[in-house]
């Protein structure tokens, strides 16, 4: 096998998970005023708002579709009743559904971040590689679910089971469609990025929003002196 193939499916995976997390934690450490998503909001309103929500809605689904779809083995959910058909069927209909929200909420994020002057003011290159490269990896992943029908049950899922374990078999690779080749390598670089972009954000999802306490920014009548 070629050693360019091998070192594409068993080394450089590594070398993009390494970065992603050493990179995160040492920007987390010395970068931290420069630590947010740099939102361009005041900017620019109305494509900002269908551009990232169909995007980061899809994007958190897509991420916990192939997190369940691929890490599970199939003889686990064989055991479940749960037929690799049924499996192919849910993955092409939610896939779908997410992998074309992610997809389309990226384009209009990258035409907004093309077109309108002000962002255009403000933003940087790597905005726009950063959201270039989103663009690149969901269409492949939409592409594949539309056009290209092939079977990753028993190809890139144990690869990418291979991987998590320490152990990656490139040779499953070796007869899958470019497609997901090009859909792979692109997720695995942007991985290997993000420390580099304003992708940091992902680490910071404002989970305890959700219980926190009211912020008061009034007085109750009857309960605090106004003398205070
Ligand atoms: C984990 C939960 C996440 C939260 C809470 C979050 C939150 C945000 C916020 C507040 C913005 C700024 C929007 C603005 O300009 O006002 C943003 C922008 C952005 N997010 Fe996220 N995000 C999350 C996950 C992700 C993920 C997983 C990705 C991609 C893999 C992502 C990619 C982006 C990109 C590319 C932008 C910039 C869009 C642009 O201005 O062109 N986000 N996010």
């Amino acid at each position: 096998m070629d050693k360019i193939y091998v070192l594409l499916f068993t080394v450089f995976p590594y070398l993009c998970l390494t970065t992603f997390v050493v990179g995160h934690a040492f920007r987390y450490v010395t970068d931290r005023f420069n630590w947010n998503a740099r939102s361009s909001e005041f900017l620019e309103k109305k494509s900002l708002f269908y551009g990232a929500v169909l995007f980061h809605w899809g994007i958190v689904f897509t991420f916990f579709g192939h997190a369940g779809g691929m890490l599970i083995p199939q003889r686990y959910l064989d055991l479940l009743g749960i037929t690799a058909e049924i499996h192919i069927f849910v993955a092409f209909w939610s896939g779908l559904a997410v992998g074309l929200a992610a997809f389309l909420g990226a384009l209009l994020l990258l035409w907004r971040r093309l077109t309108n002057p002000r962002i255009q003011a403000a933003g940087t290159l790597n905005d726009i590689v950063t959201v270039s490269a989103l663009v690149l990896v969901t269409g492949a992943g939409i592409y594949n679910v539309i056009f290209s029908h092939y079977n990753v049950l028993y190809t890139i899922a144990p690869w990418i089971r291979g991987i998590v374990f320490f152990a990656p078999d490139p040779y499953l690779m070796i007869e899958v469609p470019v497609s997901y080749k090009i859909h792979v390598i692109g997720a695995l670089a942007l991985l290997g990025f993000s420390p580099f972009s304003r992708l940091i954000h992902i680490w910071s999802a404002p989970f305890s929003y959700a219980v926190r306490r009211y912020l008061v920014f009034r007085k109750l009548p009857g309960k605090v002196s106004d003398e205070i």
